[in-house]
């Protein structure tokens, strides 16, 4: 049994009086102890798709239709306060922007010992040594001392490490990672993907990794899902993808890469889709360089090539 699976997830935003469709038909697996990557364009449903595992969906969010396993159990049909079991303690996130998450009035060491306290169920000297522990796993020296610092105190990548930290402590199952790195510069990055690396390894974490780069994310992670206008449009291991993407956006995107060798890289015309924005066909359809007639007919059926599944017409 797959730690998380998302099945047939449909969900709509409500605005100026009608339904707007943002996810169809999202059909995803995480394995223990797997890193999942979900990528693709701004806008296509990567934050939206994790923040329904969370249930921290915007109050005018609708799940049209679906359900989220979490080791057997069905998310969705879980009570708000056996969610708050869940958030935390065995599902967390390490958002784009770790300020929010931490708050700037409190010490980094009361913000983790209050996770700690809460989830975990340690008090005094037990639960501070869990602090020290996790800082020193995510790699902060002098970590007993750093417990009395604010978050303003901390760079951009520390603060990501002590969000890191939070959720090792409290011995999260999954880790939800939506664009962690975004806001650093690349030495950093690089600094907090092996860092993520390691936790999977040695803690046996599962990760959702979710960016827009997918040279980022690639080496990293074990499959990867890609999305485009609210579908999931191919979905294999990332070294397959990397080596051999099938959905024409998939190669757009990996030529979208910057080459070290020749310091090229093609841009993809056109714009991605909003969710106002209708479609009879393949949300790819108008920028895709191997259009079809068959393409304007319905989103294509899953089609299960060797490696991978893809939603495409030309493997039909
Ligand atoms: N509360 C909301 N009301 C209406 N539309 C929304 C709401 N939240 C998100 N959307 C729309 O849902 C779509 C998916 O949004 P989402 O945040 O998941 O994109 P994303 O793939 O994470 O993009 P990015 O890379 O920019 O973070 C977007 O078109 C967005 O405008
Ligand atoms: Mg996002």
């Amino acid at each position: 049994m797959s730690i998380l699976e998302i099945k047939n997830l449909n969900l709509a935003f409500h605005s100026n009086g009608r339904d707007y469709q943002a996810l169809h038909d999202i059909n995803l697996k995480l394995e223990k102890g797997e890193m999942l990557a979900i990528v693709g364009e701004s806008g296509c449903g990567k934050t939206i798709t994790a923040m329904s595992v969370l249930r921290l969906l915007a109050s005018n969010a609708k799940i049209l239709s679906g359900e989220i396993f979490y080791k057997g159990q069905n998310l969705l049909s879980l009570t708000e306060k056996q969610m708050q079991n869940i958030r935390g303690r065995e599902i967390s996130l390490v958002p784009q922007d770790p300020m929010i998450s931490l708050n700037p009035l409190y010490t980094i060491g009361s913000q983790l010992l209050e996770v700690i306290e809460i989830h975990q169920n340690l008090k005094g000297s037990e639960a501070k040594k869990r602090a020290v522990e996790a800082l020193e796993q995510v790699k902060i020296p002098n970590a007993k001392e750093r417990l009395n610092s604010y978050p303003h105190e901390f760079s951009g990548g520390m603060r990501q490490r002590v969000i890191i930290a939070m959720a090792i402590a409290c011995k999260s199952e999954i880790i939800i990672a939506d664009e962690p790195t975004t806001a650093l510069d690349v030495t950093v990055q690089a600094q907090i993907m092996e860092l993520i690396k390691e936790i999977q390894k040695s803690e046996g974490t599962s990760f959702i990794f979710i960016s827009h780069d997918f040279g980022l994310v690639y080496e990293a992670s074990d499959k990867t899902a890609v999305m485009y206008g609210g579908h999931v449009v191919e979905n294999a291991d990332s070294y397959e993808i990397f080596k051999n993407p099938k959905h024409p956006y998939t190669q757009a995107l990996i030529k979208a890469l910057p080459d070290f060798n020749t310091r090229q890289l093609e841009a993809i015309e056109g714009y991605p889709p909003s969710i106002k924005d209708y479609f009879s066909g393949c949300p790819f359809e108008p920028r895709c360089p191997k259009k079809m007639d068959i393409c304007k007919n319905g989103f294509p059926p899953v089609c299960k090539t060797e490696n991978s599944f893809v939603w495409c017409y030309l493997y039909k």
